[in-house]
């Protein structure tokens, strides 16, 4: 382990080119438990504190946005007891981690279908939502039953029927007014992806969105990542060169110039 101090952010950190958002894909909580002997459960219930902290990093660190994958569209075809488990801990940590949340200035959002969730569970997620909408420490996105797939093909059938109903003419539909139907409405792209556990797959998260997120992946189980870790991933997002199509600003104009000749 490293002996820095990271309450703060980290010297070696430009604070002007921090990522504005950070999508994570906490992956590894059930691999943490398994190697130790543990039921799966506990590996989440040891995410759960992780992400707490992460959240903490990003507020303490000023980066504003963290949209975290809690649970896929996918993860239904887990056992039910693990399914099961997992609602029940989202509904738990909504209710007990609310007043904390206010306190420390927590806007909570959600994105995903919640029309297959618990009538409990959405209500819980509700109140989240009102009673954190004025907070503006660190906004604190989680998508739960949330896959990229579905959210798309949401979004082309609501802009079909509009078409449909005459309210939107099909030549008018472009990259933004599909992006007014995606869950992620009016929020900026990530610019960091973070996946866990050393997969290397987006597990249909936030696929239209990350066009040009810059991807880290990293062997660490989810419950293991903490602040160094985050420091490891953000000294690399800031070595990376964003071209977004264009040339490299560190190519000499001459070198252009000669290859276009
Ligand atoms: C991620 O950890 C949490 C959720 C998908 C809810 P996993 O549960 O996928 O852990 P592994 O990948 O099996 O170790
Ligand atoms: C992605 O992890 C979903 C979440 C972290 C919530 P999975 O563990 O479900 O992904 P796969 O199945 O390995 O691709
Ligand atoms: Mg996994």
């Amino acid at each position: 382990m490293s002996s820095q101090d990271f309450s703060s952010l980290p010297k070696n950190l430009d604070p002007t080119r921090l990522p504005s958002h950070i999508a994570i894909i906490m992956d590894g909580n059930g691999r943490w438990a398994t190697r130790r002997g543990l039921p799966r459960f506990a590996g989440h219930r040891k995410g759960a504190n992780a992400l707490k902290e992460l959240l903490r990093c990003c507020k303490d660190w000023g980066i504003p946005t963290l949209t975290a994958y809690a649970f896929s569209t996918e993860n239904w075809n887990r056992p039910r007891s693990e399914v099961q488990f997992l609602m029940n801990l989202f509904e738990q940590l909504l209710c007990h981690e609310l007043a904390e949340m206010q306190r420390e200035g927590v806007k909570i959002t959600f994105i995903g279908d919640v029309s297959s969730l618990s009538a409990s569970l959405r209500q819980e997620m509700q109140r989240t939502v009102q009673e954190t909408a004025c907070n503006s420490a660190v906004h604190l996105n989680v998508a739960i039953n949330y896959g990229s797939r579905h959210e798309l093909v949401t979004a082309c059938r609501q802009l079909a029927q509009q078409v449909q109903q005459g309210t939107l003419d099909a030549s008018d539909i472009d990259a933004s007014r599909l992006e007014e139907q995606l869950y992620t409405a009016g929020m900026p792209d990530p610019d960091l992806l973070i996946r866990t556990s050393g997969e290397m797959r987006l597990s249909n998260y936030l696929l239209w969105q990350m066009a040009y997120t810059e991807l880290y992946f990293t062997d660490v189980l989810f419950p293991d990542f903490d602040r160094s870790m985050l420091h490891d991933a953000l000294v690399q997002y800031q070595n990376r060169d964003r071209r977004f199509g264009k040339i490299a600003l560190t190519v000499p104009q001459t070198l252009v110039n000669a290859v276009s000749n």
